[in-house]
């Protein structure tokens, strides 16, 4: 029994020292200390052996267990140091990588060439002013001149907020045109001055909403810059130079424009520009439908009243205003022939600019 005890212990210890890794570690462990192993059976054998023989081979199996408990841990402790050290070696973080770029967002397309149009007209003297989505009846409507049942109305497919529409008032909408900033900006300007109210320049962003089917031609929201100049002595040929001159701006110093007589409530005359289709040059193609001219924006002399309803005397004062869709510039430069794809959020689309 004896015998048998140094045999195993020389056969683990053997089969030990060629391990290298902690799987092989495990298997090894369980082979020659679980219970089931070699000198685990000498433990429970210990009733087949005589009284003199017990003591010895008691304590010999002990010597055993402890020995190769011992070289197991020392072994276990070698393989982790081994694999630290591999991982060291192989697994080191090269610095002088070049980083992973974090993807960069950008702006809106629509936001890009909102941007360009109010730098344009920054550069032309126009100020920025900002009015709200949410308008009244009044202001959206009625103090330009188009009353409650006035046809124009039917241009504008209209917004109305619900609570007001419970009132039976139907007085609060979603502004369909930046032109009641006309108004707000002029009764702002007046009241700093009443009796000499100063002279206006501005330029007025914004989102404008309609009531609308939504297809490849109309949507429910869109941006609009209006454009607003009030003075003594503005002429229909101040509006006709600054608009050519804005056109030239925009789309290049070739840019040719024509105005065409059109209608507005708001203002007398009225008028449509359009600019030589930049597909074409004028020759006529898909884009501009054969006609060689693109509508770019109405414009128009300020109506009385509605310098009157802004608190400049209309017998002293004049202006002229405009109103422009920056998508749609956008639409006829890049040839896109769906208005969807700018609110409906498909990257691929957005990413293209
Ligand atoms: N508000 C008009 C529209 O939305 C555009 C416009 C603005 C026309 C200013 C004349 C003057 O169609």
């Amino acid at each position: 029994m004896l015998e048998k005890l140094n045999e195993i212990e020389q056969e683990a210890l053997a089969s030990l020292a060629v391990i290298e890794d902690e799987a092989a570690l495990e298997a090894w462990r369980v082979a020659n200390l679980g219970r089931s192993s070699p000198a685990m059976n000498v433990f429970s054998q210990m009733g087949t052996l005589s009284k003199e023989e017990r003591p010895l081979v008691g304590q010999r199996a002990n010597q055993v267990k402890v020995a190769l408990e011992k070289a197991f841990a020392e072994k276990l402790e070698a393989v982790k140091q081994a694999a630290l050290a591999k991982s060291l070696a192989t697994e080191q973080l090269d610095v002088t990588l070049p980083g992973r770029p974090a993807p960069r967002g950008r702006l809106h397309p629509a936001t890009q060439n909102l941007r360009r149009v109010l730098d344009i007209l920054a550069e032309m003297g126009f100020q920025v002013y900002t009015a709200r989505d949410v308008e009244s009846d009044e202001y959206n409507f009625q103090l330009l001149n188009i009353p409650p049942h006035h046809p124009a109305r039917e241009m504008q497919d209209t917004f109305y907020v619900e609570s007001a529409q419970k009132e039976g008032s139907y007085s609060v909408v979603m502004r369909t045109h930046t032109s009641p900033g006309q108004i707000r900006a002029m009764r702002e300007f007046s009241a700093t001055n009443p009796q000499n109210p100063p002279p206006i320049r501005i330029a007025l962003p914004g989102m404008c909403y309609r009531f609308e089917q939504i297809t490849a031609r109309s949507e429910v929201q869109f941006n609009q810059v209006e454009g607003l100049v009030v003075g003594e002595s503005i002429t229909f040929g101040d509006l006709k130079g600054t608009l050519s001159d804005f056109a030239r701006r925009m789309f290049g110093q070739h840019a040719r424009t024509r105005f065409r007589s059109d209608h507005f409530p708001f203002t007398e005359p009225s008028a449509e520009m359009d600019m030589e289709c930049f597909v074409c040059g004028g020759k006529g193609c898909p884009v501009c439908k054969k006609s060689g001219w693109l509508e770019i924006l109405g414009c128009g002399m300020v109506h009385p009243t509605v310098l009157q309803n802004g608190g400049y005397d209309p017998r002293r004062y004049s202006g002229f205003a405009f109103g422009m869709g920056p998508e749609r510039q956008i639409m006829l430069r890049h040839k896109i022939n769906d208005i969807r794809y700018f609110w409906g959020n498909d990257i691929r689309f957005l990413e293209q600019f």
